[in-house]
């Protein structure tokens, strides 16, 4: 599997599988109703760097954004989000992306990373763990997820230093 840079034609790829992942509404605090468009600004915007995962097929599996968390003195403070195609995830796909993304964020200078709120009942918690992360805060019942009801966001944060 490469994992790339990503270019602005690798959006029609990108977006069936972050449609379907917003829409679940499970896993992103981002309206289930986001049309393409709003999901390309979204996601595709320039102040991110975003990467794409590729099968040995071409097909694009997954795909990840690097950013600025915080502002000004902040700066350095990086923020990252990451989806796999549902069909594709299990493989392996999610690790690597997220090991990339945090040596990107180390080559370009930044010194932390932030995740804002990952829903308490993602699997994706254990993986971030496993990478280093800790829940720093918990905010109660912040999420009205389709299946667990109001469950908790985390905060989760890892040194890059
Ligand atoms: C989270 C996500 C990026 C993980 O991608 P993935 O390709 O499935 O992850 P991997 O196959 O690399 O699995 C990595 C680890 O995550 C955990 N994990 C991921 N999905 C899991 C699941 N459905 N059930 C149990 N554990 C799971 C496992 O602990 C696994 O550990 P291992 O590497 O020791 O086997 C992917 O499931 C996804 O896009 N989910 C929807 C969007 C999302 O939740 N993004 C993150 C928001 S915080």
């Amino acid at each position: 599997m490469l994992i790339r840079d990503a270019v602005t034609d690798d959006w029609p790829r990108i977006w069936p599988f972050w449609h379907r992942i917003v829409a679940a509404a499970e896993t992103y605090a981002w309206d289930p109703d986001t049309d393409e468009q709003a999901a390309r600004a979204l996601w595709m915007s320039p102040a991110k760097r975003v990467y794409v995962a590729e099968d040995p097929a071409g097909t694009v599996v997954g795909s990840a954004y690097l950013t600025a968390n915080y502002g000004g003195p902040a700066a350095h403070v990086a923020n990252a989000g990451f989806m796999v195609d549902p069909a594709r995830t299990g493989r392996g796909i999610g690790r690597a992306l997220a090991e990339h993304v945090l040596a990107e964020a180390v080559r370009h200078g930044y010194r932390a990373m932030v995740f804002n709120a990952v829903v308490e009942t993602n699997p994706a918690v254990r993986l971030w763990t496993s990478l280093g992360f800790t829940v720093l805060a918990t905010i109660p019942e912040a999420f009205d997820h389709p299946r667990h009801g109001p469950v908790g966001l985390h905060v989760m944060h890892k040194p890059l230093v």
